[in-house]
């Protein structure tokens, strides 16, 4: 059976200080949340360190939005597995549309940070998914199989999350159907060799829809943005019903 992981992307928000205040929030909700659903906060660089120091002993995990391939280097603005695990940090997301729509990321990157980021014993989070014009061209199935085929060359599928993120529903509110998104997230799962691989679904969950989200079979989690920003939103999400 797959495992439930729901992981919050905070992407670039929130300073040191109000990173404290939103574990002062969120901390005591998830409290009494089943012990089977991992949660995660993937935060800024700089906010890691507050989370290493605050949830020592949690069971609410540290993640990373993106690491580089090479242990050290110079790679000016990049970051290394030695200086993510050093602080306690178990997941990092790679390849989320925002780095490759921005920053260049390709689908051979991808694999490398992949790879690189299984070899410093954490859990890579891998983002997939299509743009608005690949979906109206009927382009979805195959750009996605292509991200994978490519991405995950050599990557051992026994320590990897993918977040199936439709780049059209990501921050617009417009959600993917919840069926829909389970039979994409079908379509990956028949690509991939670990039939038990934690897939989950991104792009504008909130509170009011994670319930019809999680209810699906292909489903085993989410990736959430921007309700993942304010403590009683992001531990509604964690305790969907
Ligand atoms: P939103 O939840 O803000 O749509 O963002 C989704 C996302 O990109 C998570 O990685």
């Amino acid at each position: 059976m797959a495992k439930t992981v729901i992981a919050g992307n905070w992407k670039m928000f929130k300073t040191q200080r109000e990173t404290l205040e939103f574990l002062q929030g969120f901390v005591e909700q998830v409290s009494d949340t089943p012990g089977d659903r991992g949660i995660v906060l993937c935060v800024p660089f700089t906010n890691l360190s507050i989370l290493s120091k605050n949830l020592h002993g949690s069971r609410i995990h540290i993640g990373a939005q993106n690491m580089h391939w090479e242990a050290n280097g110079a790679y000016t603005g990049e970051i290394s597995g030695d200086m993510l695990t050093e602080i306690g940090v178990r997941y990092v997301i790679i390849g989320h549309s925002e780095r490759r729509e921005y920053f260049g990321e390709t689908n051979a990157t991808v694999n490398l940070r992949l790879k690189a980021v299984q070899a410093a014993g954490m859990t890579p989070i891998l983002c997939v998914g299509e743009s608005k014009a690949q979906r109206d061209a009927g382009e979805t199935e195959a750009h996605i199989i292509q991200q994978l085929k490519e991405g995950l060359e050599g990557v051992d599928q026994k320590n990897l999350v993918i977040a199936y993120e439709p780049i059209w529903a990501i921050g617009t509110g417009d959600t993917c159907d919840a069926k829909e998104a389970n039979r994409v997230i079908g379509v990956i799962r028949s690509q991939l060799s670990n039939q038990d691989m934690t897939i989950q679904y991104g792009g504008s969950v909130k509170p009011g829809n994670v319930d019809e989200i999680m209810a699906q079979p292909e489903i085993n989690g989410a990736l959430v943005g921007g309700a993942s920003l304010a403590p009683a939103d992001f531990a509604r999400i964690v305790n969907y019903q």
